[in-house]
């Protein structure tokens, strides 16, 4: 397909990156600490700028003023574990309304570095919490716009607990709950925990995540593990173990291979 608003379509047509999509695209990058995703994620923001698409690279917890404010808070501070829960959903919450919701009404791309899976994962996984509270935290949190359950497209109006149950509400979405948002595609840097120990003791000082021991991790890697047999469709799985080239290859390979998939 030949998108003419994009000047660099011609020469690198049959990539997905230049694939056109009428509406946004959310893609989420997931895995333990030390899984290397950063790299990775500025890579396919440049892809998708060079195929002419307007790029949010934004992370969790954080993303706005006030949820950058709650990271701060719930990477250094010790806190019982539904308080902790309950942040993390507190700040993407505000992270869904102020900016993700109205980048993908606008058609942007959004890469989010870690959303819910890494609640699942951490807070599920690893610390052991109640994994059906999380899960009704999320139907809470992650109601789509009104406009956006029902007809397809993105709406101004907000959030309302009603969008989940109206007879017209598309059924697109796994996990039971079809009207909540949820990346449209999750690339989940699969790491073995020992591997990834090897690789934080050289980084900088750790946070509150950072400095739990390995069996956390595998833990938090089991959490991840849990989620993508709960919802396959959206979940691209990265050996992390590889080279950094290999991994980027693979990782180009999947959202090309996806926005290709999806536009079909
Ligand atoms: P991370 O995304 O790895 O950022 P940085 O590269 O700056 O360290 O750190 C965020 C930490 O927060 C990470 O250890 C995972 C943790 N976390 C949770 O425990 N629950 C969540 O819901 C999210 C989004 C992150």
């Amino acid at each position: 397909m030949n998108c003419a608003s994009c000047p660099v379509a011609s020469a690198t047509m049959g990539d997905g990156f230049h694939t056109f999509m009428s509406s946004g695209t959310f893609i989420s990058f997931e895995g333990i600490d030390g899984a290397g995703k950063s790299t990775h994620i500025a890579r396919v923001a440049d892809l998708f700028r060079q195929a002419g698409r307007a790029v949010v690279l934004t992370r969790e917890p954080g993303g706005t003023p006030l949820s950058e404010k709650l990271r701060e808070l719930v990477l250094h501070e010790a806190m019982d574990p539904l308080t902790e829960a309950l942040l993390m959903f507190a700040a993407r919450r505000e992270h869904l309304v102020q900016v993700i919701e109205p980048a993908l009404a606008r058609g942007d791309v959004v890469l989010c570095d870690r959303f819910t899976d890494a609640t699942f994962a951490y807070q599920g996984g690893g610390r052991g919490f109640d994994w059906q509270v999380l899960a009704e935290l999320e139907r809470m949190v992650q109601q789509r716009p009104v406009d956006d359950a029902t007809t397809g497209h993105a709406g101004q109006a907000g959030y309302t607990p009603e969008a989940n149950h109206t007879p017209h509400a598309r059924h697109t979405r796994e996990g039971g709950y079809p009207s909540l948002r949820q990346p449209d595609l999750t690339v989940w840097f699969d790491l073995d925990p020992l591997i990834a120990a090897e690789r934080l003791a050289s980084a900088r000082v750790p946070d509150k995540f950072e400095s739990q021991p390995a069996e956390f991790f595998a833990a938090v890697r089991a959490g991840y593990a849990r989620r993508q047999a709960e919802m396959p469709g959206r979940f691209a799985r990265i050996d992390a173990a590889q080279s950094i080239d290999k991994v980027g290859a693979d990782v180009s390979r999947v959202v090309s291979d996806w926005l290709q998939r999806s536009a079909a």
